[in-house]
């Protein structure tokens, strides 16, 4: 292939862009004068969830890939917003490589009666759904997956490196000069990496995750980079019989089966973007004499777990040194933040007492390694979560505003925050 040589052909992805000396079309102006074109428009995809996680709704002309584990829902996500979307503002070509027209038309049935604006074509040729998007015309593009596509003018296999790096480039030019809001599905590896689309996560606009355990309903989707909008915020859904159901108060939904006044159970707060989470974490601690007690934590990190053990015995005198110790955050979802220590160093002294956390008393709060407690980022956002869902007390590192109806016990030291389980 002859290549234009006033273009610069980037290596990783196949993305050409004009070369230097080249570029007299462009002109450099004072920023403040730029003029935001159309194509940061946005259009909301009916499901809140998702909407938030992309910055706000579904930018035009953007090409955001959605990667996942086989099995996860991430189909299922696509055609329910493939539906709202065509309701809004259709037409929407969901292209699939993966199943046929009657495999999806029956999933689609699951899901309630499909609008006339959503478009179906089981392809794999790029050049093909190319055709397809030049006749449609569609306003938004799903294709699913990225893996399964491929041109056919390339001697590699659909799924390679090239494939993927190819297809992408060419739908990413296609979103961008026809302003198409394009979803791509990637597949996850057991690696855990994005296979093949790994190579796309530099090109295209964003790139969510969606995240669950299979043996569970709960649904995670977050994003790993985000042109449009911040990567904090979070997703929440629960994969149903009749789909994905959005999940707007995942506090309850985490707090729902919590058994109040059993020892081993601690209420922690998360931030999510912005939006605080209560969730609840689970101990228990067994007896175990031998020289390498069990350290094991479902849902958090087990090191996490392994410091908080040793701060617990040097600092508290709680001594798990001839436990087995098991802990888990209830309903399947994962607590990575620090501000979950005390939370958990609660639930873990707990366990070893056998006196229960006060069923109103949530706990807020980073542990040092010397045992000191410390405050933790947008407290007032937890603090505002926990009253709401009836929390009367709280332990912090530190108060900054209290809502009303809460008391704030602000502790320095692990050991003041432990006198608040309540002795037999
Ligand atoms: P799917 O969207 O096909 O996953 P992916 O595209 O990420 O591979 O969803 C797979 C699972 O979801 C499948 O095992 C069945 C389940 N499911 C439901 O529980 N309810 C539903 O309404 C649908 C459509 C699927
Ligand atoms: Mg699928």
């Amino acid at each position: 292939m002859a290549r234009d040589r006033s273009t610069y052909r980037c290596q990783e992805c196949g993305l050409a862009a004009p070369k230097p000396g080249s570029l007299a079309a462009t002109r450099p102006q004072p920023i403040g004068e730029i003029r935001v074109e159309a194509g940061g428009q946005r259009t909301s995809s009916g499901m809140a969830e998702l909407d938030r996680v992309l910055g706000g709704g579904v930018v035009t002309g953007s090409l955001v890939l959605i990667g996942g584990d086989p099995g996860i829902g991430k189909s299922t996500l696509l055609l329910q917003v493939s539906r709202q979307l065509a309701e809004r503002a259709g037409p929407v070509l969901y292209v699939s490589g993966e199943e046929s027209a009657a495999q999806v038309k029956l999933r689609a049935d699951r899901l309630g009666s499909a609008p006339a604006g959503l478009y179906f074509v089981a392809e794999t040729d790029l050049l093909a759904v190319e055709a397809h998007v030049t006749a449609l015309q569609p306003r938004f593009l799903i294709v699913d997956s990225i893996q399964t596509v491929y041109l056919p003018g390339l001697e590699s296999a659909p799924g390679s490196v090239s494939q993927v790096r190819e297809c992408g480039a060419r739908l990413m030019a296609l979103a961008k000069g026809r302003g198409i809001a394009t979803f791509l599905v990637g597949h996850v590896t057991k690696e855990g990496a994005i296979a093949g689309p790994r190579v796309l996560e530099h090109l295209v606009d964003a790139v969510l995750t969606f995240e669950g355990d299979r043996g569970q309903s709960l649904r995670t989707l977050r994003s790993a980079k985000n042109r449009f909008g911040g990567t904090a915020e979070l997703g929440v859904f629960e994969m149903k019989a009749r789909g994905l159901v959005e999940v707007a108060d995942a506090s309850r939904l985490f707090l729902a089966d919590r058994h109040v006044g059993v020892p081993g159970s601690a209420v922690g707060c998360l931030l999510e973007g912005r939006r605080a989470v209560a969730l609840e974490i689970q101990s228990l601690v067994a007896p175990n004499d031998g020289p390498h007690p069990r350290r094991v934590a479902h849902g958090l990190e087990r090191e996490r777990l392994e410091v908080l053990a040793a701060v617990l015995q040097q600092r508290a005198r709680i001594d798990l040194s001839k436990s087995d110790v098991f802990v888990r955050v209830a309903g399947g979802f994962r607590a990575d933040e620090p501000a979950v220590d005390l939370a958990l160093a609660l639930a873990l002294a707990s366990s070893v007492t056998g006196a229960p956390v006060p069923p109103d008393l949530v706990a807020i709060g980073e542990v040092g390694l010397a045992g000191d407690v410390r405050a933790v980022p947008g407290i007032g956002t937890r603090l505002g979560e926990c009253a709401r869902l009836g929390f009367r007390r709280a332990v912090v590192g530190r108060s900054v505003s209290v809502p009303d109806g809460l008391k704030v016990h602000a502790v320095a030291e692990l050991g003041d925050a432990l006198g608040l389980l309540v002795r037999a």
